[in-house]
């Protein structure tokens, strides 16, 4: 048994805390709604969104995805002002009426906090890169080349080559953990601290819910800057999509150093002067206990700590058993997790899984005792979509030869109306372009369709809005399912008992439960009573209303 509940240590703040029942929304702004006709997604798209999202959804947060004023190279996280709208997107004035019009709503709105680097552009750096004598100089992290002229360590990118790049004005290198126009900032100068403690209490002060803080496991690094080992031959994750440079070393002294904790303890500390405000930390895939980590002494660090291991798990009853038993074990007392099974980062569910797997992906995400993260599309079963090089905006794979990202974020389909109904403007001025399927994948088609993706994650959201088990419960896995394709577990409360049981095969299975019940929902739409050995068809997943002494707990 996997406790989530509290002990005396921790604060009621953190026990009640909104975003523990909540479902949060992955949007990729540039590619949600067109709110002005340029082709692009912007705040305003957002705003139009929001009946979308609360009402016919029910999502209860938006991560907004960064809409700061940036030359774009990377989706808009290279930063050029952190305070300023990036005017493709809006204003301020947008911004405060979306918080305005998101709360009416009652859905919060999580912010990018993208600390770890800025854009080339941002002045700070520009500053930086004019004169060693610059009062910003060691803002960032300047080096002399070696004797030799080379570079000052083996370190890669996750964009693809070395981490340093020379500035020929200044003669030393600058260091950049992804494109060269994303110079990383000192964090171990007290300076850059303060100045990106004020940006949280910008966005925070004007009404956002929480932040989701970009790569927060690179801020500190070995301050002595040793190489990197060498990685083992065969140990890349095929789920991971970094450039290939990336995966030559092991990445022991660019990230991960001690040090981290402290600054997400300080982190920390800034929000909590907003009470209620979240902190989502993205950390890349490592050992549970590394993550569990991030949580922080008594729960003082992250109050999210966004795993990527199941992401990159192949999607096989055991693997992944093994990595939910992993996580719950790990989890510290009172902590409550995020999980994701999608990310703008990645290849989107259904390329991964098909169809119907991403149907019972969907019956795990939105039942595990954690905050689901579903990015957008994925409740309509969107797929990846191949951009032609001309049309490519992810300078991951145009500067530097990486995988494009550009698949996964290909505009929302709403309707079946020009661009998907995604913008008026003409199709070559679109951001991506639209899936080539957008006509039967889309909102309007799939509403009017009750076996469809997304009347799948409506009634999934609506049945975990209304069952304090799958809400809040503690999670327990069934032991020794009598098939190797199937994941059973059951999430319960005092007064609310569910059971879940995902087959993972395209194959029929049977699974024993300790329980029996009524199946409140089935992917195939095959509602029934269960015994405890329940029959599954082929790429099915239940939940179970578990009938607790003869009787459901809605009888009581
Ligand atoms: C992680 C973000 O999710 C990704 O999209 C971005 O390219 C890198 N961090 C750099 O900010
Ligand atoms: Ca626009």
């Amino acid at each position: 048994m996997y406790r989530s509940e509290m002990t005396d240590q921790h604060p009621v703040a953190v026990a009640n805390a909104w975003w523990r029942g909540a479902v949060v929304y992955e949007c990729h702004l540039p590619s949600l709604r067109d709110g002005n006709g340029d082709g692009i997604g912007d705040l305003e798209g957002l705003i139009d969104s929001l009946d979308y999202l609360s009402g016919t959804l029910g999502v209860d947060a938006v991560w907004t995805g960064p809409f700061f004023r940036s030359p774009l190279l990377d989706q808009g996280f290279d930063v050029s002002d952190y305070t300023a709208v990036e005017p493709v997107f809006g204003t301020l004035e947008t911004f405060d009426r979306l918080i305005v019009e998101a709360h009416a709503r009652r859905i919060k709105i999580i912010v990018d906090y993208i600390p770890s680097h800025t854009s080339d552009q941002h002045p700070w750096f520009t500053d930086s890169r004019s004169s060693r004598a610059s009062s910003k100089r060691d803002w960032y992290v300047w080096r002399d080349p070696k004797p030799d002229g080379g570079v000052p360590n083996n370190w890669t990118s996750e964009a693809g080559g070395s981490v340093w790049e020379y500035d020929a004005g200044t003669a030393q290198y600058y260091l950049h953990s992804h494109l060269k126009e994303q110079p990383d900032l000192d964090w171990r100068n007290p300076e850059v601290r303060e100045a990106m403690f004020d940006v949280l209490r910008f966005w925070l002060g004007r009404g956002a819910d929480g932040v989701r803080i970009d790569v927060a496991h690179m801020l500190m690094k070995d301050p002595e800057l040793r190489d990197n080992p060498v990685a083992p031959a065969g140990g890349s994750n095929p789920f991971d999509l970094q450039h290939p440079d990336f995966g030559t070393q092991l990445h022991l002294y660019d990230r991960r150093h001690p040090d981290t904790h402290q600054v997400m303890t300080q982190i920390r500390a800034v929000v909590d002067e907003y009470p209620g405000a979240v902190t989502i930390a993205e950390i890349e895939a490592m050992p549970w206990s590394d993550w569990a980590d991030y949580y922080g002494a008594n729960l003082t660090g992250m109050h999210l700590p966004f795993p990527f291991r199941l992401i990159e798990t192949a999607w096989r009853a055991d693997l992944l058993r093994t990595e939910l038993e992993a996580l719950y074990t790990a989890l510290p007392t009172g902590a409550w997790p995020i999980v994701a099974l999608g990310n703008h980062d990645r290849t989107r569910l259904a390329t991964r899984l098909g169809p119907a797997q991403s149907r019972v992906a969907a019956v795990l995400l939105l039942t595990l005792g954690a905050t689901p993260c579903l990015l957008y599309g994925d409740e309509l079963g969107m797929e990846d979509q191949p951009v032609p090089a001309e049309r490519q905006r992810d300078y991951f794979a145009i500067a530097t030869g990486g995988v494009s990202r550009d698949p996964t974020r290909t505009p929302f389909p709403w309707s079946n109306d020009v661009n998907a109904g995604f913008s008026p403007a003409e199709e070559a001025r679109l951001w991506l372009p639209t899936a080539h399927n957008a006509a039967e994948i889309n909102v309007e088609t799939q509403l009017a369709d009750l076996t469809s993706s997304l009347s799948l994650y409506r009634a999934l959201i609506r049945l975990r809005s209304s069952s304090a088990a799958l809400r809040h419960g503690d999670t327990t896995f069934t032991p020794g399912t009598s098939s190797d394709a199937v994941i059973a577990y059951e999430r319960r409360t005092e007064d609310d008992h569910k059971a879940i049981a995902l087959n993972l095969a395209d194959a029929p299975a049977a699974v024993d439960l300790p329980v029996r019940g009524v199946v409140l929902l089935s992917t195939t739409g095959h509602t029934r009573d269960t015994g405890r050995t329940v029959e599954l068809a082929p790429n099915e997943a239940v939940v179970i209303d578990v009938e607790e002494g003869g009787h459901h707990h809605e009888d009581h």
